[in-house]
Parts: structure tokens; sequence; C-alpha cells
């Protein structure tokens, strides 16, 4: 059963399993939270080079997230003490940022969350850097086609299985396989809310899309079918034979025709090359 809330903008949220339904005011706040989190990923743009060390990157994206008004929602959640999320290569999802530097040839997502206002920005991207093998360009191509095939499927009516299904059918197409052990979520004023939204599904199964519904999209696609493994630091996780995973992550609104995707760049610098 799928309970669904009506929320006052200004109303304490709880993680109660309920889909809160958000009205105008709160699309409001979302629009400016996702928009900074853009602003933050198009300013990253540059910056993703060889030598580089990612804690340095993480460094910008604090100072970034400050500088506009908003804090890093990731900062000392659940004991987390970095200001975004970078993965390399075959990190699935949850990199900490650290003295290591990147290397030519190197994929990498950057995930930041500008909570602002009260309201949580949620989104990521690939990064080439420098001279990347056609193999792994191709699987950042292939999961920034998954993302937006399942922002297309992001409507009133349709189910959230959906979603999944689109992304699914892609993924496997290409030969790639997408993880399982991670999904998107709801989100708003509350960093991680229901529902769940998984990656690979039957269309037509879970709850019903309603319009006021915040939730993320972020597909992990992996160029194997490895599963997946948490290393001992209890956050990063990896594909247990080594090979290469790659994501991209939006926030949307359910509107009356469709979704608002509110963590559009408004340079066009969505997919790489920037
Ligand atoms: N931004 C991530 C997501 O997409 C969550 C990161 S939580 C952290 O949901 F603690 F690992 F940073
Ligand atoms: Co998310
Ligand atoms: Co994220």
């Amino acid at each position: 059963m799928t309970n669904y809330q009506t929320v006052a903008p200004d109303e304490t949220q709880l993680r109660d399993g309920t889909i809160k339904l958000h009205g105008p005011e709160a699309f409001a706040g979302m629009r400016r939270a996702g928009r900074l989190a853009a602003e933050n990923l198009d300013a990253l743009a540059g910056r993703v080079v060889p030598g580089v060390t990612t804690q340095a990157l993480d460094d910008f994206v604090r100072e970034f997230t400050l500088d506009n008004g908003a804090v890093p929602a990731t900062l000392g959640y659940r004991g987390y003490a970095h200001s975004c999320c970078i993965s390399i290569n075959h990190v699935v999802c949850h990199g900490i940022p650290s003295e290591r530097t990147l290397k030519d040839g190197d994929i990498v997502n950057i995930d930041v969350t500008p909570l602002l206002d009260g309201w949580h920005g949620d989104s990521s991207r690939m990064f080439l850097v420098g001279d990347v093998p056609l193999k792994a360009r191709r699987l950042v191509d292939v999961t920034y086609e998954c993302l937006m095939l399942g922002v297309g499927q992001a409507k009133p009516g349709a189910r959230l299985g959906d979603i999944g299904a689109a992304i699914q059918r892609h993924a496997e197409a290409n030969r790639y396989g997408v993880v399982r052990e991670f999904c998107g979520h709801g989100v708003g004023r509350l960093f991680h809310d229901a529902p769940e939204v998984v990656h690979a599904a039957k269309a037509g199964t879970g709850p019903e899309m309603v319009p006021g519904m915040f939730f993320t999209i972020e597909p992990m696609i992996n160029l194997g079918k490895s599963p997946v493994k948490l290393l001992e630091d209890g956050w990063t996780a990896v594909t247990r034979d080594r090979s290469l995973s790659a994501q991209f992550e939006h926030t949307v609104g359910i509107t009356e025709d469709g979704c608002e995707v509110f963590t559009l760049s408004p340079k066009g610098l969505d997919k790489p090359p920037y």
C-alpha cells in the first residue's frame, strides 16, 4: 500500500514512510536548491583534471556551497565528514574525498547536495579526466541516456517501476549491468525519504506518480555484471571485480503534465564533454 501525504511548505516532515506531495512554494524552493547543485557541478567542470586531489575538489564544493548561502547536506550526515562524494572508476558511489590525485583516463562521479533554505538539491555528473578510452566514454554516455530515459517516464499516472524498466532496458541492451544495491529516493525537506526509486524494475509496478512528488533518479551502471561490495570505511561501494561504474543523478518534481528537472545545468553542461 502506498501512502501519500499532502504537506505544507513549512511543516516539519518526518521519515514515516509516506510519500510527500508538495505545492508551488516547495517547487520554488527545490528549483533554487536544484539550480545551485547544477551550478556547483558546472563550476567543477574545468577543475576535474589530472593531478588534482579529490580533497581539493571537496574543499571547492564546500566553499561554493557556503558562499551561496547553503550547507552541504552530506557534511555530518550519518557521520560522513565531507561536502560531496567522489567516486572514481570502479567506485560505484559514496567515494570519500582524500589526498588521492586524479589521473589521465579516470572517469569520476561527483555528487553534490546543497541544502538551501531547508530544501535539498541532489545531483551528480560524470567527469572525464584527460584522455579517456572509448570503452569508458561509451559507458558514461549510455549511463546518461539511462538517466534521461528514466526522467522521460516521470509523469503523473505512470508508475515508479516504469522508470526502472526504461533504465534497465537501455543498460542491458548495451550489455551493461544495473546496480541493485542503491536506489533513488524521495527528497525535499528530507535528504532521503520514501519512496525508493529503483533502477531496474518491471513496467507498471510500484507506486503511482502523483503531482507534487519530489524524488531523485540516479542510476549506477556497470561495465560488467559484478556484485558490489562495501569497503572497510563503511561508505565506499565498489564493483567486486574492479570493473568500471558510472552514475548521473537528477532531482525531479512531478507536475500536472510531466516533471520538472530541478537540477538541469543552466549552461547545458549536463554531460561530458564540458
Ligand atoms: N548524494 C547521495 C545520494 O545521491 C547521498 C550521499 S550520502 C553521503 O543520495 F553521506 F554518502 F554523502
Ligand atoms: Co540521491
Ligand atoms: Co546524490
